[in-house]
């Protein structure tokens, strides 16, 4: 059975003042069976973590360097991510690829770095708008994913379908549109049975039930909302149950 999954990745965002927000979160994770990630920015992560502990709620960075250490300035290796307490990373974000020119294969290395140093890697995928009016999507989206998994590929590996014109835009896919992505990515998964893939986009109180109860789909990656306390709650709360 694949346990739901509730992610939220603040990107850049959040300060100390925030912090107030996880007796909220680590409420409504006590009353589901379903786990739940706050993925704050770096700067936060050790707070979050010692804030968080003996909760229900996990922690997970946003990005990883694929070396262990070195001169990177600016750059956080994954055993700095897993010394500040998380237990996730998020790796491939369309932003990151985007803004930092991030291809499959240096995420493919970040996600082997962050294996080897205890963390759970998010590896997300998706296509663009011109690439889903072209026809393109899952082609697009099942060779992001083949050349982004990790050598080493594990069922705890955690996949993020995230189609790139959805995020942070209110726009999300269709019901058969992320049902038909899942099952073409689970086909596609070294362990398909296991391993879970999360949608993320827009994701929001109204909409989570629904993509929520789609077979393949195991959790959400959850961006804007998931800085209010009342709607990430919401979302906690759309499907009491695991989904298989
Ligand atoms: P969004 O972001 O929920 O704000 O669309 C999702 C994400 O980028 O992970």
């Amino acid at each position: 059975m694949r346990r739901l999954l509730i992610a939220g990745n603040w990107k850049m965002n959040g300060q100390a003042a925030d912090l107030e927000f996880f007796d909220i979160i680590a409420q409504a994770a006590a009353d589901v069976p379903h786990e739940v990630l706050i993925c704050p920015p770096a700067t936060l992560l050790a707070r979050v973590s010692q804030t968080l502990s003996g909760s229900a709620v996990r922690s997970g960075g946003q990005d990883c360097h694929p070396e262990t250490s070195g001169a990177h300035t600016g750059d956080i290796a994954a055993g700095m991510l897993r010394d500040a307490g998380a237990d996730y990373v998020i790796l491939g974000h369309s932003e990151r690829r985007a803004d930092h020119g991030e291809g499959d294969a240096l995420v493919r290395a970040k996600a082997e770095a962050a294996i080897k140093a205890g963390l759970t890697p998010i590896i997300c995928v998706g296509e663009t708008r011109a690439e889903r009016e072209a026809g393109q999507a899952v082609e697009i989206v099942v060779g992001q994913l083949k050349n982004s998994l990790p050598a080493d590929c594990d069922a705890s590996v955690v996949i993020a379908y995230e189609p790139v014109w959805a995020i942070g835009t209110g726009l999300t896919a269709s019901l058969d549109d992320i049902a038909d992505m899942h099952a073409a990515i689970r086909a596609a998964l070294p362990h398909p049975e296991a391993m879970r893939i999360l949608y993320g986009g827009s994701v929001k109180p109204a909409n989570a039930e629904e993509i929520l109860s789609l077979a393949d789909v195991d959790g959400a990656l959850v961006g804007g909302a998931s800085l209010k306390a009342g709607d990430f709650k919401s979302i906690i709360h759309a499907v009491a149950e695991p989904v298989q």
